[in-house]
């Protein structure tokens, strides 16, 4: 029978190397047998997992790439959308717990997590301020890559699904600002759909979407609250996903001071 033979996913280097002939005095010490033992544990949870699913290759592709020369801190900024964004799904998730989307009990279970939920003002903080810094974040990547030439060939698509993830965390404001369901929220809501309604062609047809009907009411609140935290959310992660491969996949561009590499020489295969 044809033996099987596994890849092998672990690089040599971060192999236990095994004692040569005549090292140490024959004895290891409690400590360094519990380092070993649990080094080793940890190299063959991660060989287990990497047999079934070659995942360290994909992690290796993803992470281990060469940066252009001049890459500085303005690099930094899709990072730090990402993580606007990351904060904005986790604040939002424990929000969810206490929110109540109906038009008579929204605005009081916005109240309550404000004022009796534990850590509720701070969460809800955070959610508020945090939607504020992703839409600084966004605008500040988005002139980033503008200034640095990065729209170029060949990262046009990356530029046009940035372009969507900046209209879909548009929608994420618009439609986060309804659900305390204040004055202040209800009305600038109104405004802000009429304005929709003004559009060209599809403006009427966009209007009635978001208010769920002709008129708005109950049903409005639930339609912009599951907007808010099912379609576009979903939407934003997954296009964040496509975002992230372009860029393991073409390298970022060098500073428009520095001359630029070609996208092959910015990979390396090399661990
Ligand atoms: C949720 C929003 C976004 C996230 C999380 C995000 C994330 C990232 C990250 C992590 C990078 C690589 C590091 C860097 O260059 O900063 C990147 C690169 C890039 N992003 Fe975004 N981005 C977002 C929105 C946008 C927008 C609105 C645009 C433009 C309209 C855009 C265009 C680009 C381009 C062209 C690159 C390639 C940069 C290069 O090759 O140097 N992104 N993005």
């Amino acid at each position: 029978m044809p033996k099987l033979k596994l890849p092998n996913p672990i690089p040599d280097q971060l192999r236990p190397r095994p004692q040569r002939p005549g090292e140490g005095n024959g004895r290891k010490s409690t400590k360094d047998v519990v380092i070993e033992s649990g080094r080793d544990a940890g190299i063959s949870v991660v060989d287990w997992v990497d047999e079934r699913t070659s995942l360290s290759g994909a992690a290796r592709w993803t992470m281990f790439r060469k940066v252009p020369k001049g890459t500085n801190w303005f690099y930094t900024l899709g990072s730090a959308t990402m993580f606007a964004f990351l904060s904005q799904a986790v604040t939002g998730v424990f929000l969810a717990m206490y929110y109540d989307p109906s038009p008579t009990r929204a605005y009081e279970s916005t109240r309550h997590i404000t004022n009796e939920v534990f850590l509720g003002e701070f969460v809800r903080g955070m959610h508020k301020w945090g939607a504020t810094v992703m839409m600084v974040l966004i605008f500040l990547h988005m002139g980033r890559t503008f200034f640095f030439g990065a729209y170029k060939y060949p990262r046009e698509l990356n530029w046009v699904v940035g372009v969507v993830l900046l209209v879909l965390t548009m929608i994420m404001s618009l439609t986060g600002y309804l659900l305390p369901f204040d004055q202040r929220s209800f009305w600038a809501t109104i405004v802000a759909d009429n304005i929709n309604g003004t559009g060209p062609f599809l403006g009427p047809y966009l209007a009635d979407f978001l208010r769920a009907g002709p008129e708005f009411g109950a049903t409005t609140l639930a339609r912009f609250y599951s907007i808010h935290m099912l379609l576009v959310p979903g939407a934003i992660a997954a296009l964040i996903g496509v975002h992230l491969y372009l860029v393991a996949k073409l390298g970022t561009t060098a500073p428009p001071w520095v001359k630029a590499e070609e996208p092959e020489q910015l990979r390396t295969e090399k661990v």
